[in-house]
């Protein structure tokens, strides 16, 4: 089986985190690279975050590199309310041993993508400052890059950020407009279908039985971002964002997914940050990309919950 191969691009932070377990767990992927961007918390913080959580797996062989500590033109917002001061919400993981790759994300991101052609997909699951930079120093990955796995965006769905924007796209959507315009072929997993894979108080009790470091890893940092959701914004559960789009790549039979005209407003104002898709194509213009629309949710869970019950042994 010709496993998929990606560079994840990150703002670890807790979902970012269990999508490094969930491509650890699963045998069809390769993560060959983390590249970390600002967003659920400072640049610098989420770098000490992936490499301790790297540690945390006995996997220190993937490069993690630093990239982008702010968005192309906004200033930085962090959301430490709903993953916590450090990222990973009530769990504490010891200071990392490993280093991070000397080259930044951008760079390291060209290097592996360029060595192999056609090969390599980026799951990018925080703000695409990263992607957007990468485009715009070197337009010929553009070209290069198989596939670009984007959790972000709410395009029937109500924003998380804003009534109207989700986070990643909201933090830097000059960067979003740049990624969905430049001409690599992309799929935008949003919190349609995102909040509808909730992971579950029963379910973390059942992994809390496994009662090892990465069990409780798993079970102390959800739990964080479970209250908040359930306090903030009625959502049961702990929303399974960033390990759904990396499902997206190897996974696909789980969603629904419609070839579609998408875009986002990157204006100052009330739709800030706005991912939209053009249904009835007005305009005319070319599909730029797939949205998932519908999910089996509870399928996914499932998957997903089995795999972490199964490395937390
Ligand atoms: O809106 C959800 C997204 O924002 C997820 O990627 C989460 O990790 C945060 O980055
Ligand atoms: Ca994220």
């Amino acid at each position: 089986m010709k496993k998929e191969r990606f560079i994840l691009d990150t703002d670890p932070g807790i979902d970012d985190a269990l999508t490094i377990l969930y491509a650890l767990a699963s045998p069809e992927v390769k993560m060959e690279a983390i590249t970390i961007v600002n967003g659920n918390c400072p640049m610098e913080q989420g770098t000490i975050n992936a490499l301790s959580v790297l540690e945390l797996m006995k996997t220190t062989h993937i490069p993690v590199a630093k990239g982008m500590a702010r968005p192309l033109l906004l200033p930085v917002i962090n959301a430490e309310v709903t993953h916590g001061k450090t990222g990973l919400g009530y769990a504490e993981l010891p200071a990392p041993m490993i280093k991070p790759d000397p080259r930044h994300a951008v760079e390291l991101i060209r290097d592996l993508v360029l060595q192999d052609p056609g090969e390599l997909n980026i799951v990018a699951i925080g703000p695409l400052t990263n992607i957007a930079m990468t485009v715009r120093l070197y337009p010929e990955i553009v070209g290069a890059v198989k596939h670009i796995y984007i959790m972000g965006g709410a395009i029937n769905h109500c924003g998380n950020m804003t009534p109207q924007a989700e986070f990643n796209i909201y933090c830097d959507p000059h960067a979003a407009h740049v990624v969905f315009h430049s001409g690599i072929p992309f799929t935008l997993v949003p919190l349609d279908v995102t909040y509808q894979v909730l992971l579950t108080g029963s379910d973390l009790l059942k992994i809390e039985e496994c009662n090892t470091p990465i069990s409780d890893f798993i079970v102390k940092s959800s739990r964080y971002v479970m209250e908040y959701l359930s306090e903030s914004q009625e959502v049961m559960g702990c929303a399974l964002n960033d390990p759904l789009a990396l499902a997206a790549m190897f996974q696909p039979d789980l969603l629904t997914m419609q070839h579609l005209v998408i875009d986002v407003d990157p204006n100052e104002g009330v739709s800030m940050g706005k991912t939209f898709a053009d249904f009835y194509n007005y305009d005319k213009k070319k599909e730029n990309g797939f949205a998932a629309l519908d999910v089996q949710a509870r399928l996914f869970v499932e998957r997903f919950l089995e795999r972490m019950t199964y490395i937390s042994q």
